[in-house]
């Protein structure tokens, strides 16, 4: 048999981690042949909640689930995971921007990264959901170094990838398989700029840039942005809860990337610390264009793209946004005593 592969999710009592456990564990996202060892970590206060579903998944009777644990503890959530799914924080609430829980979330990603350094194997890699995304894979990567490399942490910007993939489908009259690489580009928040100036669509068997596609510049530089970076706020608006099911379904697409490789001529978003590509300091988290071999279970960004005076005026404003995050995010750690 294969060996199982162990995968660990936090928060997984909340609203994303109910829809996250089934993919991950029905081989969505590490294939049908890979067994899976689910550790599923939330609060004590949480632990019956938790222990509902794992009865659920339990009663799912799937052939791909090898084990499910639900523990309320970091050492036995962390140690030797080969994946971790980082979703457990405090989510935002109508009329907040998602730095404002920066204060309340980033000390779980403080304790988060430790634990990583001390339990999980060198080679975990980690996606971060809980928000402020990116700054809290900055400091969870902070806090790991020495034991689990930078390269492997890792904030989710797939579902604004997704998000502008659909626009831009809705818009052409197409549907998601004809349209290709889109780029987010910086933070998760509405300073994202996402960009489709390299994107393409396939419309009716002729692949054409987006831009000619939509034939409608002001609409790609106006209301398509607007709609990708506001679009979170707009369904906690209507829900009243935060997005779930498609921020659960982006993660499952995000590590299902990285443990298979992206395809061939297709890039996907994914915020990375910066290797300094597009003059973007090193080190920041930053959404950029990514692609996965295969073999290696390496992401590099893609590089060569050019930039016009627009595109640089977006970029600068979600690296300045971010800039400011890491340094309100490395005061609140060294202010809080954990
Ligand atoms: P939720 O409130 O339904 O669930 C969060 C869960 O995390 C709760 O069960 C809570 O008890 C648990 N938790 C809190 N502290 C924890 C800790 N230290 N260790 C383990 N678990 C802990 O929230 P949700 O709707 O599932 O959202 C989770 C996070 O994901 C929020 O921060 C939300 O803003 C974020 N989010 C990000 C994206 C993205 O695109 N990056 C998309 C959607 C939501
Ligand atoms: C989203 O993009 O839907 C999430 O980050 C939740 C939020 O606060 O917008």
């Amino acid at each position: 048999m294969t060996a199982p592969l162990r995968v660990l999710v936090t928060g997984a009592a909340g609203q994303i981690g109910y829809s996250i456990v089934i993919r991950i564990a029905d081989g969505t996202v590490f294939g049908k042949e890979q067994p899976v060892e689910l550790v599923l970590l939330d609060i004590p206060q949480c632990s019956n909640i938790l222990e509902g579903v794992v009865f659920e998944l339990q009663d799912c009777a799937l052939p791909t689930l090898y084990s499910v644990q639900a523990v309320t503890d970091e050492k036995s959530a962390f140690t030797g995971v080969d994946y971790a799914f980082l979703v457990g924080a405090m989510p935002r609430r109508e009329g907040m921007e998602r730095k404002d829980l920066l204060a309340a979330n980033v000390k779980i990603f403080k304790s988060q990264g430790k634990a990583l350094a001390e339990y999980a194997k060198p080679t975990t890699k980690v996606i971060v959901v809980g928000n402020p995304a990116n700054t809290n894979a900055f400091i969870a990567a902070k806090y790991a170094a020495g034991k689990v490399p930078s390269k492997n942490f890792s904030a989710m910007t797939r579902l604004d990838h997704n998000r502008a993939l659909a626009q831009l489908a809705l818009k052409t009259g197409t549907t998601i398989g004809d349209v290709k690489n889109v780029i987010i580009w910086g933070n998760h928040s509405s300073t994202q700029f996402p960009d489709v100036t390299h994107a393409t669509v396939n419309k009716n068997g002729t692949e054409s840039a987006a831009y000619a596609a939509v034939a409608d510049d002001a609409f790609l530089q106006g209301p398509f942005i607007a709609t990708v970076q506001k679009r979170g706020g707009v369904i906690i608006e209507k829900r009243k809860l935060s997005s779930a099911m498609s921020a659960a379904k982006a993660a499952c697409d995000h590590i299902h990337d990285w443990h298979f490789g992206t395809k061939a001529g297709q890039f996907v978003s994914m915020a990375v610390p910066s290797d300094g590509s597009y003059g973007i300091p090193q080190g920041l988290v930053f959404s950029f264009p990514v692609t996965i071999d295969a073999a290696t279970r390496d992401w590099k960004i893609v590089q060569g793209l050019n930039f016009d005076d627009f595109a640089k005026g977006k970029i600068a404003a979600t690296q300045k946004e971010l800039e400011e995050e890491r340094d309100d995010a490395l005061k609140a750690c060294d202010d809080a005593n954990i």
